[in-house]
């Protein structure tokens, strides 16, 4: 054992926690070994992306600016790759930007190069004559992703935080090019697709480096044009460098692939004046000599300026060897995220499921600490929130207990965004808030974090004040054209009706799911209230309960009566109403992504009312029941919806519901089994292991939770326990660890017969976060048999929300 002669421990404990550390460092699982990259990539239909997860399998570092992988083309256009890849395209272009696990039009895949073989037929302004099919299946691995190319060319990747590495293996005897078209990006057909703008190359004399920008515009969060500077070196010089134009492109044009490149010898193009909309197509095409087998190049990206990217390749990659950034990638991911949840099995088909959706589900946001076009500012920065409607019921509450610091990083960056530009934002992607799908959800998330005690940095006046900001000042509509009532842009755009009556009426889109989420996000600034503002407290709590408002005793569907209902100023309920139907849950429908039935259980803060409303604990578990039974789904929500049960495993509206027998006491049992058909009938270690997008790792981190057997109840303190998957669980958090361990005697069995936690018994089917949190954790031990058990005879889960 080294001794440490300079350290002289004034908390000896102290020391041997840093010690304990260190050795573990040394001997370091490498989780990245459970971890498939693929799983999410195809949907129901085997070799299809139709309806998948939509994840991106590429390289990134955890919340990586850069996300380096391929962009392929699909044979069917009603749906787009919005993670750039499909398991059956051919390859356009590998590039350095993407999300993951998106829907709706797709955002990025920017910044290409495209290695070919020959010219011979090759049109650069069509990408379709270039293209390349793969004839074997892509590898990747963390910080690794391999491609190999028809034309023979075996493509290698890996990314660092700004900055991706590409490697190139060329076939003996061909051509060696690497083509660079600026006017790349991901498309699709419909509403809110991007759109190249303008651009500019310029390159060395020796054509080894070159750098400049790119400008597009919209995307799914919208918004006008956008820049985004790059700067790449080859490790080989080119022997020729040609620039070349073309005619603009946009989603409109009919005749893109009519137009002709326009080659020019010179070191610089430029699309156009700058801003101009309409600038030329821009690239570069580079061929290496012939006695050259491999190209590594290096790319990096800027939202600043192109020195900088300069700068990102040479101080993130000081060398030319892929190995030294995948394992380096590698050592990050395990140190950052995987050591926190340290999880032992014999079975590698649930390690892969657990590790995998861990990666998952820290993906993004993307941090840009520092690359902020638009303002400047000491705090930190993070952009690509799509969108927090989706990862604000339990994605945020998982880096709140394993990455505190990155947590409050997020906070302080939504808090920054609302100090410059009046809102928090629902989403955001290239600087640009938008878009939103029901409340103002950036509060649950504020809300989360400080009442689990995130104080480190964030100014929570600020904090609050933006919170406020959302419930109480109307943003301007911004006229989209899939909801005209309101704004989608940011904030809440239905305020005036909420101010009103204490809920919306359908005279705004998506009234229904909105007066549920504005409930909650009105309960979430009571939560901080508390402290910040007590002044405030008795108004949003009132506020927070304006569902109420909409819940009509009279209302029947599948035998069960009382719910929520479209309800006009003068308290009737719309002609026609259906809660099995929201039409299509679109923008303008009185339900978003989600059936009243389902938004009829959303009600976290409050659930004692709810039960109440819904005729007591026997009822509300026998319309839970229902929820869950197969054939009595009647709304069809798009490629949102997967399975025949009212319950849609693949959306976020529907999360929570599996876990709320927690809160009917003496039924917990039926949460562990409900959880538990989900992930077997839904999830798995294949490619098709998710059931729908995965939604920048929402769905991802509603597996973790449940294979963890904790569910987080968002903007309370509070967790619901349902049974973990594994027999020895270490959760690494601020203060110590939590151990949370099974005496389970064979996997099957499930159901909860006793708890304890830290040795004393529970009976209760939730924990609070203090004592998740203890002096330096906690250890929650269940007794698993295959028995049913109505241990839960204590205490129900708490409903902060409820009035009188
Ligand atoms: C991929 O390329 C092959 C060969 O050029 C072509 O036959 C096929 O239609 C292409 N598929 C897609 C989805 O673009
Ligand atoms: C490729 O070309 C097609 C046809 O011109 C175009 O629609 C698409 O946007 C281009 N880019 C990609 C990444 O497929
Ligand atoms: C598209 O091409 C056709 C035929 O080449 C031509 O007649 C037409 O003017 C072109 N359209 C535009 C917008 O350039
Ligand atoms: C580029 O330079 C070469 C060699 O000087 C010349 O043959 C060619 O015509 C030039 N091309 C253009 C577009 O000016
Ligand atoms: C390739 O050829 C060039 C010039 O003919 C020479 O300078 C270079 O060293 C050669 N490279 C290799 C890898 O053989
Ligand atoms: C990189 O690592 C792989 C796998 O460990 C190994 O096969 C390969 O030889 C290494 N390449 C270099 C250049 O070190
Ligand atoms: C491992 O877990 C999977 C998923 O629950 C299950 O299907 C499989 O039977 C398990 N394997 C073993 C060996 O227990
Ligand atoms: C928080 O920010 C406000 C103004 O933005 C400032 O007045 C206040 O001093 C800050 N509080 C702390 C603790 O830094
Ligand atoms: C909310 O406040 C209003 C008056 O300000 C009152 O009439 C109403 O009863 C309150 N609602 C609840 C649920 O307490
Ligand atoms: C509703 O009740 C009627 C009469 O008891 C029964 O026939 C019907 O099957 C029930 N429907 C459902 C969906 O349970
Ligand atoms: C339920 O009550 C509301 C409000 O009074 C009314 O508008 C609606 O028509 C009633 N619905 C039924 C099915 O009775
Ligand atoms: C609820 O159901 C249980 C079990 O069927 C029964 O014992 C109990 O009396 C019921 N409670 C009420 C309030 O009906």
């Amino acid at each position: 054992m080294p001794s440490f002669p300079l350290m002289k421990p004034q908390r000896p404990w102290l020391s041997l926690l840093a010690w304990a550390t260190l050795t573990s460092a040394a001997s370091l699982r490498d989780f990245t070994k459970y971890v498939n990259l693929f799983i999410g990539t195809e949907g129901p239909v085997v070799g299809s992306a139709y309806n998948s997860g939509n994840v991106f399998p590429g390289a990134s570092l955890p919340f990586g600016a850069v996300k380096v992988g391929i962009d392929t083309t699909r044979w069917d256009t009603s749906f787009a790759a919005n993670g750039g890849y499909t398991p059956d395209g051919n390859v356009t272009a590998i590039t350095m930007l993407h999300e993951s696990g998106t829907g709706g039009a797709p955002t990025y895949g920017l910044v290409p190069q495209m290695p070919l073989t020959s010219l011979e037929g090759v049109n650069l302004m069509d990408n379709l004559t270039y293209m390349q099919p793969r004839p074997t299946k892509d590898i990747a691995s963390v910080g690794y992703y391999k491609t190999s190319l028809a034309n023979g060319i075996v493509a290698e990747m890996s990314a660092t935080n700004h900055a991706g590495l590409v490697r190139y293996q060329f076939p003996e005897n061909t051509g060696r090019y690497v083509v660079v078209d600026i006017s790349h990006f991901l498309p699709s057909k419909g509403k809110k697709e991007q759109w190249y703008s303008n651009g500019m190359i310029e390159t060395t004399e020796d054509g080894s480096w070159y750098s400049g920008y790119g400008v597009w515009r919209q995307g799914w969060s919208g918004g006008g044009d956008y820049r985004v500077y790059f700067c790449s070196q080859y490790d080989t010089a080119p022997d020729n460098v040609q620039l070349f134009s073309g005619p603009y492109t946009d989603p409109f044009w009919p005749n893109a692939t009519n137009a002709k490149a326009t080659f020019t010898n010179g070191s610089s193009i430029m699309g156009g004046t700058v801003g101009y909309q309409y600038a030329d197509r821009i690239g570069a095409l580079f061929s290496f000599p012939k006695n050259t087998s491999t190209v590594t190049s290096k790319i990096g990206i800027s939202w600043i300026s192109a020195h900088k990217a300069c700068q990102f390749l040479e101080e993130e990659i000081p060398h030319w060897d892929l190995n030294t950034s995948i394992s380096s990638a590698v050592d990050t991911w395990n140190s950052e995220v995987f050591s926190k949840i340290d999880v032992q099995s014999s079975n590698e088909t649930l390690l892969e499921m657990f590790y995998t959706a861990l990666y998952h589900a820290h993906l993004l946001p993307s941090d840009r600490t520092g690359e902020n076009p638009n303002w400047e500012s000491d705090e930190p920065y993070y952009d690509d929130f799509y969108t927090i409607w989706d990862t604000f019921r339990c994605l945020g509450s998982l880096l709140t207990l394993i990455l505190p610091e990155r947590q409050t990083g997020i906070v302080r960056a939504l808090i920054d965004i609302w100090r410059h530009e009046r809102f928090m934002p629902d989403g955001r992607s290239h600087n640009v808030n938008g878009r939103v799908q029901g409340g103002s959800n950036s509060d649950n998330v504020l809300a989360d974090a400080y009442i689990k005690g995130l104080r480190d940095g964030i100014n929570w006046t600020d904090g609050y004040a933006a919170m406020k900001t959302n419930a109480e000042v109307l943003p301007y509509n911004n006229y989209d054209p899939e909801d005209l009532t309101g704004s989608t842009k940011e904030g809440r755009g239905a305020l005036p009706d909420w101010h009103q009556y204490g809920y919306l009426t359908p005279n705004f889109g998506r009234s229904l799911s909105k007066t549920v989420d504005y409930s909650l996000n009105d309960f979430a600034l009571s939560q901080v209230a508390r402290v910040e503002a007590p002044q405030d407290v008795a108004l949003y709590l009132n506020r927070s309960a304006g569902w109420q408002k909409i819940w009509h005793a009279n209302i029947t569907s599948l035998n069960f009566t009382g719910f929520l209902a479209p309800t006009w100023a003068n308290g009737s309920v719309m002609a026609g109403y259906d809660p099995l139907s929201c039409g299509l849950c679109e923008w303008d429908s009185i339900s978003y992504e989600g059936v009243p039935w389902e938004y009829s259980f959303s009600i976290p803060h409050d659930m004692q009312t709810l039960i109440t409303l819904m005729g007591g604990a026997n009822t509300t578990e026998a319309r839970l029941d229902t929820m869950f039974t197969p054939q009595l789904s009647a709304s069809n929500v798009g490629g949102n919806s997967i399975g025949s049960t009212i319950f849609n495993p693949g959306n976020e509206p529907s999360f929570m519901t599996p876990f709320l027998y927690n809160y009917l006491g003496g039924r917990q049992w039926k949460s562990v089994l409900r959880t538990r058909q989900i992930i077997d009938q839904y999830y798995g270690n294949s490619r098709s292991g998710l059931p729908g997008n995965d939604d920048a790792g929402a769905l991802s981190s509603w597996l973790i939770w449940a294979m963890l057997g904790l569910y987080p109840v968002v903007t309370q303190p509070v967790y619901l326990l349902v049974a973990p998957w594994f027999d020895d669980i270490s959760l690494k958090i601020e203060t110590g660890t939590v151990q949370i361990t099974a005496d389970r005697p064979t996997a099957g069995e499930v159901y909860v017969q006793r708890v304890t936690v830290n040795g004393v018994p529970w009976n209760q089917s939730w924990i609070s976060h203090d004592t998740l949190m203890g002096n330096e954790g906690a250890r929650i031990h269940f007794v698993l048999r295959d028995k049913k058990a109505e241990w839960d005879s204590g205490a129900l889960p708490p409903s902060p929300g409820h009035l009188g």
